[in-house]
């Protein structure tokens, strides 16, 4: 007997998966969010027997991502996972803000389905687009028995919503799992190998997510750097900035010539929190826990979550 959850919703929101070169052998010279995500899934001949709903949510370059689109994804995810028939959702996605998204999506989501989303380093006119593989690994996953959560799926890996990161500019296998973790698993010949535990936790609900972009905090990341210069924050806060990520140096270490435009800012009661530039490894020791082993961009997510939270 057929599982009464056989649908699978694939949401489209552009990127390279999406995107179209005036020619084939242009892997870089391309426009991304061209293609609509009903002719990616027709391109695809294995997907054509499946359960599957094609839904263009937003045609965008993910560079361009911004909270109205965020929100909106957030809620439309949410009404297809609250169907009984659907078992799980594919997102195509660009690559280069597919963390942010994933990370934003699974603290307020938490889904009990699989919710995967998955992208191409190739436009879809590429001579060897990587985009259909990806597309069809990510059914798989979607379609996988006790997968759950928010994942992503790129060049036969799945990667845990929570710690992804682009790492590369340009090789297929663009993302990497968070440091001192690993993989979630793989997909081999359309069959999923769990590593580890698939994503949990608890939902904020899609309601935090204001619809207005308005009302959404403002919240930049900071990189301190040789040379750094304190103005540019002074200039932030006194426009009104409500949230601070430090991408520090090292070990959560911060230009001295910051130091005072940090500790304003403080003052004020705008919250400051730290994370480090560096590819691998955590903040040791530092008072934050959670901002200490989060990318700055991740963090920064997480603290326009909290200070969402606070209104
Ligand atoms: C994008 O992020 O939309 C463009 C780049 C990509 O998908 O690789």
């Amino acid at each position: 007997m057929q599982s009464a959850q056989q649908q699978i919703v694939i949401i489209g929101t552009g990127g390279t998966i999406a995107g179209a070169a005036g020619s084939a052998t242009d892997n870089v010279g391309y426009k991304a969010g061209q293609l609509s995500v009903a002719t990616l899934v027709g391109a695809v001949p294995a997907l054509q027997s499946e359960a599957l709903e094609a839904e263009q949510l937003a045609q965008l370059d993910s560079k361009d991502m911004d909270e109205v689109t965020w929100a909106r994804l957030a809620r439309r995810v949410q009404q297809h996972l609250d169907r009984e028939e659907v078992r799980g959702i594919v997102i195509t996605h660009g690559t280069d803000t597919l963390e942010e998204t994933a990370y934003l999506l699974q603290r307020v989501l938490a889904p009990r389905k699989p919710v995967v989303l998955t992208a191409a380093m190739r436009p879809a006119t590429a001579l060897q687009a990587d985009g259909p593989q990806n597309l069809l690994d990510a059914v798989a996953v979607a379609k996988t028995p006790g997968a759950r959560g928010v994942v992503a799926v790129m060049a036969g890996q799945v990667l845990h919503g929570l710690e992804i990161r682009k790492t590369h500019t340009y090789r297929l296998d663009a993302f990497e799992p968070g440091p001192d973790t690993g993989l979630l698993g793989v997909v081999e010949e359309g069959v999923v190998r769990a590593f580890r535990d698939w994503p949990t936790g608890e939902a904020l609900g899609a309601a935090v997510l204001p619809e207005d972009a308005a009302r959404w905090p403002w919240v930049e990341v900071l990189a301190s750097h040789g040379g750094a210069r304190g103005q540019a924050l002074e200039a932030w806060r006194q426009a009104g900035l409500q949230g601070l990520v430090l991408a520090c140096t090292g070990n959560g270490t911060v230009h001295q010539a910051l130091g005072a435009a940090v500790e304003a800012l403080r003052q004020s009661g705008v919250p400051v929190w730290r994370t480090t530039r560096c590819a691998q490894g955590r903040i040791v020791g530092a008072a934050d826990e959670k901002a200490a082993q989060l990318t700055p961009w991740a963090a920064r997510i997480e603290l326009s979550l909290q200070l969402l939270q606070q209104h």
